[in-house]
């Protein structure tokens, strides 16, 4: 089987991947190449979220990065050379103060395991960078993808209503 090197943009930076196999996921990446565990794997299988990212690419008119939430569970790691990449261990400021989306899910108490948290919070950061719906999104629609297994969704929806409040303020 042939391995090549992948190259994406994370934290601002290329990084470059050596000898990736091709069937090697993106999810298998993130968490044992690069160490990155805060992305899950939970079903493995697309079905439950747990390893949400989201990746950006140019769009067709040159100006605007076009961002999509994706499972990097299904996704094969090649199929993102070239793009940019944002995991949950990417959104916080540099100097420490948690995105939007993170303080609204410790706020509202919205992660009882914690096991599902990662891929919850990348929805709501896909949904703060017009990845998934905008701001008038239906909270159903946004977390669609994403299981919580402790049953926590009170607290998530919670969390979600103050992150689009916040970004309203945020707005203007
Ligand atoms: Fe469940 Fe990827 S681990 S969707
Ligand atoms: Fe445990 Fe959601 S907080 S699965």
């Amino acid at each position: 089987m042939e391995t090549r090197t992948i190259r994406f943009i994370r934290r601002g930076e290329v990084v470059a991947l050596p000898n990736v196999p091709p069937d090697r996921t993106l999810l298998e990446v993130l968490r044992e190449d690069l160490g990155c565990t805060g992305t899950k794997e939970g079903c493995a299988e697309g079905d439950c979220g747990a390893c949400t990212v989201v990746l950006g690419e140019m769009g067709e008119d040159g100006a605007r990065i076009e961002y999509r939430a994706i499972n990097s569970c299904i996704r094969l790691a090649h199929s993102i050379d070239g793009l940019a990449l944002w995991s949950v261990e990417d959104i916080a400021n540099r100097d420490g103060t948690l995105h939007p989306a993170q303080e609204a899910m410790v706020a509202c108490h919205g992660s009882q395991c914690g096991f599902c948290t990662p891929g919850f919070v990348m929805s709501l950061y896909a949904r703060s960078v017009g990845a998934l719906g905008t701001g008038d999104t239906p909270v159903a629609d946004v977390i669609a993808g994403n299981l919580c297994r402790c049953t926590g969704y009170v607290k998530i929806i919670d969390a979600i209503e103050q992150a689009a409040q916040a970004r309203r303020r945020a707005d203007g």
